[in-house]
């Protein structure tokens, strides 16, 4: 006899419960049919490299006499490795026919690795983690107001500046050990995790941020500001929060040649076609006011203070094409005039009320990494009562509101094309260490990620059956050592 088990067909899954219920597949191959029989679960699989299947897709055949992945790329067979894991059942796999591919091609989590730092083997963990459930992306949030964490030659005071996040509740959570010091990733370090990551088909997408989130740059050279003196007033600790008034002097050259510089080492460190180039929250004050700045403007027939960072973005655009590579930034950084910046920039979503703006960018030919502050802050409380974990801010992103993430929601139909994908975030200012960030990343992940491969119709998700695979996904991270939240909350942990 045989089942069909499709996340898009509710009644026959519920038809096949009984076969299915031990199945815990998360995220929900696109199609899964159901067999009688098993197969040693020790069996090494036959894999046949087949054009023509979707990038990153697979076919995997489980049948008494063994198992078979056809692929046409690596990351498609590394894919059907993965579901076979989740298939196996002690030492046998039930036989099945399952046909896979992904929705989304940007499948991403981020990690801000900047108010505190994580160190190597937590991103190790997560990045191992993170493709266990078939996330292709990390993001990795490397610079901000509050430390740099890459090695830029040729700028040694940089890793000088920043440390952990020593303002607001929770620091008790801190690892042991010195609270300041030098705490940033060798180029050894990136190399390192990178080689990791790729051998786990996960893309590390670096950023470094400019013009604003860039109060840690400016300690270490307060010249790149537009005033140094009001830099130097704040003090040497850059452990702040909130958005600083403070960004970079983009009419000072020297600072240009910074941020190119941090781009050299970056683009040499990271292979990603794309990185990540920050844009967000960049306050005007500082260049309304700055004779470099204005002397910018008048130079480059800039009419408004605003159009000061696209031409910026403009500038490393073009630097970044230049070596093949290509950029993306928080969505605000896309807000420019007509044609003033490539189509080929991408951007990231992460305004609650972003859908109108995500529309415009996209209509003007840039794509989209849709990250709605609404569903994929995951810094954000997950709901569950008393668990004694600090989150940021008082609105709550539960298991189920992740689970009910869509990336094309409120888009005009020709906007939908340009969205790639989605992408959880992290970000770090009540997350001290490992422990913080995988309770507030998983279950909720998992969620995200269903979203992302599966994409289960957003009128008929089935909660229900989510949650069910979830418990059995959690338990085993559980027992691979992760500190994941409950799928149940019952108040203890
Ligand atoms: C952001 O959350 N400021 C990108
Ligand atoms: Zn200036």
């Amino acid at each position: 006899m045989k089942f069909k088990v499709s996340i898009a067909v509710a009644v026959v899954l519920a038809f096949a419960a009984s076969e299915a219920s031990s199945l815990a597949l998360l995220p929900m191959p696109r199609e899964v049919t159901l067999a009688e029989g098993t197969c040693a679960s020790g069996a090494e699989p036959r894999i046949e490299r087949v054009a023509g299947l979707p990038a990153e897709g697979y076919e995997l055949s489980v049948r008494p006499d063994g198992v078979t992945i056809r692929a046409s790329d690596a990351a498609g067979e590394f894919y059907a490795r993965q579901t076979l894991e989740q298939l196996k059942d002690g030492a046998t796999i039930p036989c099945c026919e399952i046909k896979d591919s992904p929705r989304f091609r940007w499948r991403g989590a981020h990690i801000d690795d900047v108010r505190h730092f994580m160190g190597k083997e937590t991103v190790k963990r997560t990045i191992d983690e993170i493709s266990k459930c078939k996330f292709n992306v990390l993001h990795w949030h490397l610079t901000d107001d509050q430390s740099w964490r890459i090695d830029v030659p040729g700028y040694p005071e940089l890793l000088d500046y920043g440390d952990q996040f020593l303002s607001g509740e929770g620091q008790e959570r801190l690892p042991e050990g010195p609270r300041a010091g030098r705490r940033f990733y060798t180029a050894d370090d990136i190399r390192e995790v990178v080689e990791y990551a790729a051998a786990r088909h996960v893309k590390i997408v670096p950023e470094v941020e400019f013009p604003g989130h860039f109060f840690a740059a400016l300690c270490a050279y307060p010249e790149f500001a537009c005033d140094p003196e009001a830099v130097k007033k704040k003090g040497r600790l850059p452990m702040v929060r909130g958005i600083m008034r403070e960004v970079m002097c983009v009419g000072n050259p020297d600072a240009v040649k910074f941020v190119e510089s941090a781009l050299d080492t970056v683009c040499d460190l990271f292979p990603s076609e794309v990185i990540h180039i920050g844009g967000d929250e960049c306050p005007r004050t500082a260049w309304e006011k700055c004779a470099k700045c204005r002397a910018l403007m008048e130079r480059e027939g800039l009419s408004d203070v605003g159009d000061i960072q696209t031409w910026l973005t403009r500038r490393v655009v073009e630097y970044l094409a230049k070596k093949g590579r290509r950029a993306i930034g928080w969505d605000e950084m896309l807000d420019a005039k007509d044609g003033a910046l490539p189509a080929s920039t991408m951007g990231m979503r992460w305004h609650r009320k972003g859908a109108e703006r995500t529309a415009r960018a996209a209509a003007a030919g840039h794509e989209i990494v849709n990250c709605s502050n609404r569903f994929c802050y995951f810094d954000y409380s997950q709901g569950l009562e008393g668990d004694g974990y600090p989150y940021l801010g008082k609105r709550a992103i539960t298991l189920e509101k992740a689970y009910s993430f869509d990336p094309l929601a409120e888009l005009p139909e020709e906007a939908k094309d340009k969205v790639v994908g989605g992408q959880c975030c992290n970000w770090g200012e009540c997350t001290f260490g490992r422990d913080d960030l995988e309770w507030k990343l998983w279950p909720r992940a998992l969620a995200m990620s269903e979203v992302l491969w599966t994409y289960p119709d957003p009128q008929s998700r089935d909660f229900a059956d989510f949650s069910r695979r979830a418990a059995i996904r959690r338990d085993a991270m559980v027992s691979r050592g992760v500190n994941a939240a409950p799928v149940k909350w019952l108040g203890l942990r």
